[in-house]
């Protein structure tokens, strides 16, 4: 069975100010910067506490959260009556599991670090789309490895984005686009984060 790295941190989540900002400003973006409607059917990779998704329901008809962490998705469960749209949790490592549904969109924040193959990961969310499908994929620009203070399963010490636009590229997607989404600010430093989106 894997380790559930969030176990002891899952209940704390949501208490930390810089993260809960840091995540609404990725959700924002994703809002500017792609046409939901209320037909649309998203998968959240690495949903967590729902951060993310809570944000983003209003504006669809359905999510499903995929998250590997039972605690993680917990404190997701424990949300859902007050959540803007259906919700369905499946607790799954999407790096080993396929799934045979397809969706609308792929939204993710703050995950893509803990895949260890990107590429492989891209060529996925390309498979789990309809045609027409968009990705909003968020995360950490290159950073120097302190952001982390500890092991939570991280593969990435954020990435640089042409290495991200390339694995997009490579794995079929068209109208790539990768912007500026936040920036998390610790007390040793500053963490830029990207959005990159893109259509199947
Ligand atoms: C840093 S948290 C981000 C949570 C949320 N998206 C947010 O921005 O607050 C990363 C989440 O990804 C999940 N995760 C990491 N690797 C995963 C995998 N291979 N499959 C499913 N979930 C995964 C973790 O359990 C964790 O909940």
């Amino acid at each position: 069975m894997n380790k559930d790295f969030f176990e002891h941190k899952a209940g704390i989540y949501d208490s930390d100010d810089n993260r809960v900002s840091n995540v609404a400003n990725i959700a924002n973006a994703v809002i500017d910067a792609i046409s939901f409607d209320r037909t649309m059917h998203l998968m959240d990779f690495g949903s967590g506490t729902g951060l993310l998704l809570e944000r983003i329901a209003p504006f669809v008809r359905k999510i499903t959260a995929v998250d590997i962490s039972k605690a993680m998705n917990d404190q997701l469960n424990s949300k859902r009556g007050s959540l803007g749209c259906d919700i369905a949790i499946l607790e799954v490592d999407l790096v080993s599991t396929d799934i045979t549904d397809t969706f609308d969109g792929v939204i993710s924040s703050m995950t893509l670090h803990h895949v260890k193959d990107i590429e492989a990961m891209f060529v996925k969310f390309y498979a789990l789309l309809n045609d027409g499908g968009i990705i909003a994929i968020a995360d950490l620009d290159k950073e120097d490895g302190s952001f982390h203070t500890e092991d939570t399963g991280v593969y990435h010490f954020g990435f640089e984005r042409e290495c991200i636009v390339n694995a997009a590229k490579k794995a079929g997607f068209k109208n790539i686009k990768i912007i500026d989404a936040s920036v998390v600010h610790k007390p040793h430093g500053a963490f830029p984060v990207f959005l990159l989106t893109a259509k199947r």
